[in-house]
């Protein structure tokens, strides 16, 4: 197996050092167009490879595509990350270039490569992806939703006070302040729904803290996170690479599933080794589809944004 993480900075790089440490891939490309800095990170992530054991082989590149050649699967971290005060909106302008000329360029030598998307405005990176390259559309996945939800399971294990591990929760719509929607209707903790435990008061919190975690973290850290989203990115590589059928909210194309048509939005998914293989139908009650139909709306409307740059 062969992965390529296009993105040296922190979430791309975190990404690529959970990837070698689960040994999900025997050759791993690390690309950035920054001189040299793949390649620096590339080799200090090979330098801890005797103290945590993995045999990962590790390459940086400095913008060279004919490295990537022949990945199974390529996660694309590249852009610019939030400053504080900022939405992941705000970073279409900068972004859409970035991304498009990227997928291009992957597509050139790994024809067949799964695509994870991770830059922002995440929904309309993906849907730029998928148009600018025009591959089946179970082969572009965005990974947004895969993040909100384990942040949503934190939030919930804090009110509850229980292992995150404990709780099984989805976030569905898109991955923004204001158009993700975590489903606390179908939360649950070991089986048993979230409400026997939390008010309506609390959940309601916790529905608002996750909507905003991730600007609650550049708030605090002065930029965009990176621990949960690359950790997030190689948790959907490992569910490709391994096969594992695994149930993700992930960011795909919709084509009439969940009432919604040409546009690209978080749905819990089935991910192989095929990309994206099922949408899974959650029955969402009027106000649950009206959250996700207000979503869309959102999202479609930057996506309209990219015929004007
Ligand atoms: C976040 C960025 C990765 O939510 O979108 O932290």
């Amino acid at each position: 197996m062969k992965v390529t993480v296009v993105g040296a900075g922190a979430v791309g790089a975190t990404c690529a050092d959970n990837i070698a440490r689960a040994a999900l891939c025997e050759e791993l490309v690390l690309l950035d167009i920054r001189e040299g800095f793949a390649e620096g990170k590339s080799i200090d992530m090979m330098q801890s490879a005797t103290l945590l054991g993995f045999d990962t082989k590790i390459i940086g590149s400095t913008n060279d595509y004919t490295k990537t050649a022949g990945s199974d699967v390529v996660v694309i971290t590249s852009g610019m990350p939030r400053k504080p005060g900022m939405t992941r909106e705000e970073l279409i302008g900068i972004n859409a270039g970035i991304v498009k000329g990227v997928a291009e360029n992957i597509l050139k030598y790994s024809p067949n490569a799964i695509f994870i998307i991770i830059s922002n405005p995440m929904d309309t990176m993906t849907y730029l992806a998928l148009k600018s390259t025009g591959i089946s559309k179970n082969r572009i996945i965005g990974m947004g939703g895969t993040l909100d939800s384990s942040r949503f399971k934190y939030y919930l294990s804090q009110a509850i006070g229980c292992s995150p591990n404990d709780l099984q929760g989805f976030v569905i719509g898109g991955h923004g302040d204001t158009t993700m929607i975590p489903l606390t209707r179908l939360a649950t903790y070991q089986g048993s729904p979230v409400s026997n435990y939390l008010s309506e008061e609390v959940l309601k919190k916790v529905a608002a803290d996750t909507m905003v975690g991730g600007a609650t973290l550049t708030g605090l850290i002065g930029t965009s996170a990176w621990y949960a989203p690359g950790a997030a990115g190689a948790a959907l590589v490992e569910t490709i690479v391994r096969d594992q059928k695994k149930l993700y909210t992930c960011c795909v194309s919709l084509d009439g599933e969940y009432g919604q048509k040409d546009i690209c939005l978080g749905v819990p998914v089935i991910i192989g080794k095929n990309g994206w293989e099922k949408i899974i139908d959650y029955k969402l009650t009027a106000d649950e589809q009206a959250a996700f139909n207000k979503s869309a709306d959102a999202v479609r409307n930057m996506n309209n944004v990219l015929s004007t740059l």
